[in-house]
């Protein structure tokens, strides 16, 4: 592991292009699950149930969806960013960074210190609630008072539309600049650095693919297997936080000489 944790921080250096990217993973050590670990959000709910078809079509998907999404929220609202996190904090202020493209909706890359027009929320965010027909936004907490207050199901004040968090749902709609940024800089980079996800799901799963068929070198960092470690140059099997400690360490060192 030390030998592959020097590897790493040489190619960082050399790098020209150094994309992240990011899955749930990333975020357990901050207190909130992933999605297909044992005790993870897929084993307590049925991801059929969570289908945007079916939070348009019925009231009582849309009430199952916002209790769902309660439970996640509440995980999500005080967490705080991990030593992962502050990682990718760290790597842009070096001027290491290409940008983040992450699963993740939990907003904490912004609580590391990567700016905005660095990250690219690929799955939307948690941190706010949109009008499926309007697009009006509301503040997560004042929607959630509603919920609280008995609403299971809130409403927009403006047209009666349907809220939901600002999230992207299995069978909604990609948001278009994200995924057209991320397939170029994934294409473009000559780095691109994998943080605790399975990359199971398409089309954020293609990214790491993306950026081997265009040359790049590929790092994958899990805890368990995923579903590109046959293309990996380098694979850190391990948690994240220590992983990135200890690269961020030697990189500092490599770069102060
Ligand atoms: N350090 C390293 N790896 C970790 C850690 C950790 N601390 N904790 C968990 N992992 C690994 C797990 O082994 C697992 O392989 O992170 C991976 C997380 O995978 P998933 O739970 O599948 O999460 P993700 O890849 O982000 O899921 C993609 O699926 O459910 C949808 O929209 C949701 O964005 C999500 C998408």
């Amino acid at each position: 592991m030390e030998e592959q944790l020097d590897t790493i921080a040489q190619w960082l250096v050399g790098a020209k292009r150094t994309v992240v990217f990011a899955g749930a993973g990333l975020s357990t050590e901050s207190g909130i699950p992933d999605f297909r670990s044992p005790g993870g959000v897929w084993d307590r709910y049925d991801p059929e149930d969570f289908y945007f078809q079916n939070f348009v079509s019925s009231e009582a998907s849309r009430e199952k969806y916002w209790q769902m999404a309660t439970e996640m929220y509440e995980s999500m609202k005080h967490a705080l960013p991990n030593a992962a996190h502050l990682a990718i904090g760290e790597l842009e202020k070096l001027d290491k960074l290409d940008c983040v493209i992450t699963q993740n909706i939990d907003g904490l890359h912004f609580k590391a210190g990567n700016s905005p027009d660095k990250v690219l929320e690929l799955h939307g965010t948690a941190m706010h609630v949109t009008c499926l027909s309007c697009n009006k936004r509301y503040d997560r907490d004042e929607v959630q008072g509603r919920l609280a207050k008995g609403d299971k199901a809130p409403r927009c004040d403006a047209c009666r539309g349907l809220l939901k968090p600002a999230t992207i749902s299995f069978g909604q709609s990609m948001p278009e600049r994200e995924t057209t940024a991320a397939y170029e800089r994934s294409g473009a980079c000559d780095l691109f650095i994998v943080i605790g996800s399975s990359l199971m799901v398409h089309p954020a799963a293609m990214m790491p693919v993306v950026a081997k068929r265009n040359g790049a070198t590929l790092v994958i960092i899990n805890r368990d297997e995923t579903a590109c470690d046959d293309q990996a140059d380098m694979i850190i099997r391990g948690q994240a936080g220590a992983a990135m400690t200890g690269i961020m360490e030697r990189l500092r060192g490599l770069l102060a000489r």
